[in-house]
């Protein structure tokens, strides 16, 4: 058994966080190319963490030994969420995905579907009218928190604007204490903003008690109906559910997908997709693949043991970096090329070997969801619209964290295709049963 290639040193002065937090694709890239390794070591968060960067090293970590390596429990997202399924290990977790993915599949998955078309229908369907270019991260970001805010709160922009209002305004602050210090520090007229998020934390936390009080349907009551551990864990999941994470990560998708299908280059491309379903979902795994809203995720081995041969010892982290095992050369040919076709060729029946959505027993439990609000919001586009960059070019260099986006918001212009506003609904919705 071999030592990891590369070394973490033995204190905060080899600590290379800050480094990999202003540029993980740099970091990642730069190391492969020295170790000659798709896994390497280096010391991050203070912990000597092995990075995975191959499909093979990820099926290890996330599949067969999901077991060993573990969830940490003082990961960040505990500070800031408290005690929900993310952070849990064992048992506990088995129970809790048990009883919480009933939410988001079969019939509960089904009854979001006609909530989804007709959000997605009012914020796409005036994209053209203007003639000016969009914003499209901002757009895509408020799609995706009307979603979540009427499809697991059941408040809707249009019935109480400014409860709609304030409820995004606390999920924004509240986010903010996931990027900043886990510091409680408060002064006068000064507060950091960890302590904002809390306090922001405290009154989301109030609003989802009242829903949970008076909600007799919908996903508030599914919620409360459903068999959990105690008293503290329908408020806590609600919390984590109705986080600006999911619009961010939804805005993310929405917002590579417009670019890679823009402009004239790419017509033939919007054709195909406008036409054939399996054409359009290999369009949106190509996505995924390229640009992983999230860069990866976390785990600690709680005994000795291997990743790819090489050891890892008890209590060190391990950390999988989706935008490199997407673009391992092994399994995906020609890995930076945005190439549909390689889903129905080479690479057909291998989604399993994506994990922008996770990946093994701990994957992400909205999978489902998210699929079928990319289908419905990406098929509304292209049944309505052209659309290119305006003006060309533009600067869209992305950042990979928190949530990968262009760094610059990229601005659109959408051309109406034409038809009749009946005509275009009916075909943008997507039923359940046609999937
Ligand atoms: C674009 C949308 C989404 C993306 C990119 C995404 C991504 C992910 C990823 C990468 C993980 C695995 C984290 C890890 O390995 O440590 C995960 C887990 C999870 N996701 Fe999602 N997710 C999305 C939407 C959703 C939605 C809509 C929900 C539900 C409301 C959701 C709920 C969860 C939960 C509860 C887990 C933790 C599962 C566990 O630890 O057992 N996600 N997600």
């Amino acid at each position: 058994m071999s030592k990891l290639p590369g070394h973490s040193g033995i204190s905060l002065l080899s600590d290379k966080s800050l480094e990999f937090y202003r540029d993980p694709v740099a970091f990642y890239q730069r190391r492969i190319e020295k170790h000659g390794s798709r896994i390497f070591e280096a010391r991050l968060l203070n912990k000597s963490t092995s990075f995975v960067c191959s499909v093979q090293g990820m099926k290890e970590l996330l599949c067969e030994k999901s077991s060993v390596f573990q969830k940490d429990p003082s990961d960040v997202m505990h500070h800031i969420y408290g005690d929900n399924i993310v952070t849990a290990n064992g048992e506990e977790a088995c129970l809790l995905r048990l009883s919480l993915t009933q939410l988001f599949t079969g019939k509960c998955l089904q009854a979001c579907t006609d909530y989804i078309n007709s959000v997605c229908e009012r914020c796409l369907k005036g994209l053209s009218a203007s003639e000016e270019p969009q914003s499209i991260y901002p757009l895509f970001k408020r799609l995706g928190t009307e979603l979540v805010l009427g499809l697991f709160l059941n408040v809707h922009p249009e019935e109480t604007p400014d409860f709609f209002r304030e409820i995004t305004r606390l999920c924004t602050l509240h986010w903010h204490g996931i990027i900043s210090a886990p510091v409680n520090v408060k002064m006068p007229l000064w507060s950091s903003g960890f302590c904002t998020a809390l306090e922001a934390k405290d009154k989301l936390m109030d609003i989802i008690h009242e829903k949970l009080d008076c909600e007799q349907e919908g996903f508030v009551a599914d919620l409360r109906a459903l068999p959990l551990p105690d008293d503290s864990c329908a408020p806590q999941h609600l919390l984590l559910f109705i986080s600006a994470l999911i619009p961010k990560a939804l805005s993310s998708l929405l917002t590579s997908f417009t670019l890679a299908l823009c402009g004239p280059s790419r017509e033939g491309i919007r054709k195909r997709a406008r036409a054939e379903p399996e054409y359009l979902n290999h369009v949106l795994l190509e996505v995924q693949r390229l640009w992983p809203p999230f860069i990866g995720g976390r785990r600690i081995a709680n005994q000795d043991t291997t990743l790819g041969s090489y050891h890892v010892s008890k209590g060190y982290a391990a950390m999988y970096v989706s935008h490199a095992i997407h673009r391992d050369p092994e399994v995906f040919h020609q890995p930076e090329e945005f190439l549909p076709e390689r889903w129905s060729g080479r690479n057909a029946g291998q989604e399993k070997l994506l994990c922008s959505l996770g990946n093994g027993p701990r994957n992400c439990i909205g999978a489902q969801l998210n699929h079928l609000f990319l289908k419905v919001a990406c098929g509304f586009l292209l049944q309505h619209y052209d659309w290119d960059l305006s003006p060309t070019p533009q600067n869209l260099q992305y950042k990979w964290l928190p949530v990968s986006r262009p760094i610059v918001p990229p601005m659109v212009s959408f051309k109406s295709l034409g038809c009749s506003t009946s005509q275009q609904t009916e075909g943008a919705s997507v039923r359940q049963d046609n999937d």
